[in-house]
């Protein structure tokens, strides 16, 4: 029997666990072959698959999820086992609750096209330079829960003259709202706001009644960014 163990992992461990299983199998005298599942040749000639990804924001890898799409038809006729690689072993009271719920929300959009045998769920290593600094923000809060950033708005020329004037700035880099707003949704945030603020100086502080109209004009001070986990 031929055996494709294929996996996709963005920093080892599923790599590794992956290369463990295949060792296991091969030590029972099955036929294994080990691969990345973005590098797989002709997936139609295993008699039985073994296909695990890393988790990254509640989904497989895309390269995984790409695999399982393309080939559901082979796969479909053939035994498949399934495992994910996440990190429920590091997380906290309440995020282990979630945790239980996790198994089957990662492969659930497989189930109408795949009947797989079962699915297991691991801990990897997973490191803090592993994480973006907002993935990191965004693991620390509860689904729906929100996220306020205030910056200077580079768009304003005289934030950035107070900025480039400021000794406590120095080697600041000032982000857009666009680019923040980009950032946050790569990281997996939903609903990202952008608000201008500061549109006033003291001087005019009785026009600031009027700030909560402006919020859309990219002219003011400041901005936030409203963003939900
Ligand atoms: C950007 C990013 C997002 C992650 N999101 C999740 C997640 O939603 N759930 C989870 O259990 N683990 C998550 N992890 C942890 C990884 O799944 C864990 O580090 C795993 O060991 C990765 O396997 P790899 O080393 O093969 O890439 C995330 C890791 C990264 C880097």
């Amino acid at each position: 029997m031929k055996v494709l163990v294929g996996y996709a992992s963005a920093h080892g461990s599923t790599r590794e666990i992956a290369e463990h299983l295949g060792a296991r199998l091969g030590s029972h005298g099955l036929d294994t072959d080990v691969s990345e599942l973005a590098r797989v040749v002709d997936p139609g000639r295993y008699d039985a698959y073994v296909l695990g990804s890393a988790v990254h924001d509640q989904r497989w890898l895309p390269e995984a999820r790409a695999f399982v799409a393309e080939h559901a038809p082979e796969l479909a006729a053939k035994p498949v086992w399934l495992f994910s690689v996440g990190m429920p072993a590091a997380l906290r009271f309440p995020l282990t609750l979630l945790a239980g719920l996790q198994p089957a929300a990662l492969v659930a959009e497989f189930t109408d096209r795949l009947s797989f045998r079962d699915h297991l769920v691991v801990s990897g290593v997973v490191r803090d330079e592993h994480l973006p600094l907002l993935g990191q923000l965004r693991q620390l809060l509860r689904p729906g829960g929100w996220l306020v950033i205030f910056e200077h708005n580079p768009l304003n020329p005289l934030t950035r003259f107070a900025v480039n004037t400021c000794p406590f700035d120095e080697n600041a880099v000032l982000l857009s709202g666009r680019t923040l707003r980009r950032r946050l949704q790569a990281a997996g945030f939903g609903d990202v706001e952008i608000a201008y603020t500061a549109f006033f100086p003291r001087a005019l502080a009785a026009l600031r009644r009027f700030e909560r109209a402006l919020t859309w004009m990219p002219v003011g001070a400041q901005y936030y960014a409203i963003a939900h986990a």
